[in-house]
């Protein structure tokens, strides 16, 4: 079978799912609706999720994040998102709890009447194992996950852990960890691959040098740092572009403007922030350890904002931002 109709098999399953993502604080995350698509001129499957009026076929609620690690939590954790229809659990092998997250599902996934196939796993390449370790930290996730494959499997970051943002072994090494991925990815095991943390250059490098194009980008996207460039070589590649830390940490749930536009459309902040994005046919990763807030971060999908409050966010761009920086990773 074509392995662009595998992974597109796969996703148009997903497609119905709630989605849940774990990582070193396990995360509950808000996902639009998906919306599955194949480019003729790009031989992996390629996905983006979005919004109804963007195609989106449903209104999955995403979960936020608790810094869960031990065995207990995560379990407890992943039975409250199967009970409560996630299917998209995203770890990193730098959370540290791809092992349990396995494990749990092989517990519960037979309790919530649900299969392997049912699930969509999300993992990522450990920033120290970038380069000619990239095949062995890979090979480690799949064996802690312990779930047969992994549905999408990520480079966390373009540099190495421990090597100098400046070392001309960054390129080098990650060209290395992209050829790994995509002999998984041939084999199988990885169905999906994809990139996190890349700036503009790194994923045009990428382009010009990969076989098989990245399916994903998982970077920091919020009003006061919108990615204009990153989002349009996307478009160019047909790279589904995913945001994270959309509430700029908590932070922008306090801004004035947001504040106000959540006050008027009687939203909260977060809502407001989430919709921002998901209206723009971003999915968004929202993280919270409030069960109320996981809630409320989820109902994302039944307004709509203006156009001028759309125009009102994305004027807050700044360029700032509140998580780790790329930019000057050569
Ligand atoms: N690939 C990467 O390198 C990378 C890097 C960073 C993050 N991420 C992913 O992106 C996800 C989210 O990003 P993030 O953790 O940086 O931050 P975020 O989602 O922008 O913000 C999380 C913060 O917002 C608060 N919050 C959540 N919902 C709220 C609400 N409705 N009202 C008010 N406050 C609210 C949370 O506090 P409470 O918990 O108290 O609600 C938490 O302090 C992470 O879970 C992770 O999966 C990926």
């Amino acid at each position: 079978m074509h392995e662009s109709f595998i992974n597109l098999t796969l996703l148009l399953k997903l497609a119905k799912f709630k989605c849940i993502y774990i990582n070193s604080e396990i995360s509950l995350t808000v996902l639009s609706p998906l919306k599955v698509c194949i480019k003729q001129d790009v031989p992996h499957l390629h996905y983006s999720l979005c919004p109804p009026e963007h195609g989106g076929s449903d209104a999955p609620p995403g979960f936020g994040d608790l810094q869960v690690v031990s065995p207990e939590d995560v379990c407890l954790a992943v039975d409250a998102a199967l009970l409560a229809g996630y299917r998209h659990f995203d770890t990193a092998a730098c959370y540290q709890n791809e092992a349990e997250l396995g494990r749990a599902l092989k517990k519960l996934l037979p309790k919530h009447g649900l299969t392997r196939e049912d699930v969509f796993i999300t993992s990522k390449l450990d920033p120290k194992d970038q380069g000619e370790k990239a095949m062995e930290g890979a090979l480690q996730s799949l064996s802690q996950l312990d779930l047969g494959y992994i549905d999408l499997y990520l480079i966390h970051w373009p540099g190495t852990q421990g090597m100098d943002e400046a070392d001309q072994l960054n390129p080098v090494n990650r060209a290395q960890s992209w050829v790994t991925l995509e002999e998984l990815h041939a084999q199988g095991k990885l169905k999906a691959i994809g990139v996190s943390n890349y700036t503009p250059a790194h994923l045009e490098e990428l382009m010009q040098s990969c076989k098989t194009h990245p399916a994903v980008i998982q970077v920091e996207f919020h009003p006061q740092f919108c990615q204009t460039e990153l989002r349009s070589v996307c478009e160019k590649y047909g790279v589904c572009f995913e945001a994270y830390s959309s509430l700029g940490k908590g932070v922008l749930v306090t801004d004035p403007v947001v504040m106000e536009i959540a006050k008027n459309c009687e939203r909260t902040p977060a809502q407001v922030l989430l919709r921002w994005a998901v209206q723009q046919g971003v999915p968004v990763l929202p993280k919270s350890s409030n069960p109320d807030r996981v809630k409320d971060n989820a109902r994302i999908f039944d307004f709509t904002l203006s156009d001028s409050d759309v125009d009102r966010l994305s004027a807050l761009d700044c360029g700032h931002k509140y998580c780790w920086d790329a930019s000057q990773v050569v």
